[in-house]
């Protein structure tokens, strides 16, 4: 049976424009694309996963095919209870590979009908991570262009409010 759906898993520590190409490059493909916050406390995330949901949803009000979804356990256990055997990720550079790679591998071993698709963002965000954009947050400098405008300016409260940016 052909796949009309696929999960988009990540951090989301925030999302970026890059994960916004991403998940858009995915509609291109699949009528539905859940993408699936991982809930880690122990990664103690600069936004609750209440707000990186939140932050998501936001940007994709206007198309009904995103839907967003935080989870915890193991990925292909999620994906199985949202129905679908597809998970995409993001691959920006080799660098990223050998940990894609394994990820992807350990995926298949632990559920051999899922299947991991790897797809490249614009060349525009192939140097961008979340990591990155808190750091540059963290310490004044401009993060327009790099995450959406809504999630640009809830990375200034942060670093303005009482809970300022831990610069990783
Ligand atoms: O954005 P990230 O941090 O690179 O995303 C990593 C993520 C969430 C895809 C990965 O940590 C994950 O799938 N975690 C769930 C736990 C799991 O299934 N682990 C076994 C597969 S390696």
């Amino acid at each position: 049976m052909p796949e009309t759906s696929a999960i988009y898993p990540g951090s989301f520590d925030p999302i970026t424009n890059g994960h916004v190409d991403i998940i858009n490059r995915g509609l291109n493909v699949f009528e539905r694309v859940i993408v699936a916050v991982l809930e880690n406390p122990k990664k103690r995330p600069l936004f609750t996963t209440k707000e990186r949901v939140r932050m998501i949803q936001d940007i994709f009000a206007s198309k009904k095919e995103v839907e967003v979804r935080a989870f915890d356990g193991l990925l292909v256990d999620f994906a199985r209870a949202q129905g679908t055997r597809v998970v995409i990720r993001g691959l920006r550079a080799i660098s990223d590979f050998e940990y894609e790679f394994q990820m992807a591998l350990m995926n298949r071993s632990l559920a051999p009908d899922i299947e991991t698709f790897f797809m490249m963002p614009s060349v525009n965000y192939s140097f961008l991570s979340s990591n990155l954009v808190r750091e540059v947050a963290g310490l004044g400098g401009s993060v327009e262009g790099l995450v959406p405008s809504s999630v640009a300016r809830k990375l200034r409260n942060k670093v303005r409010g009482p809970h300022k940016v831990q610069i990783p």
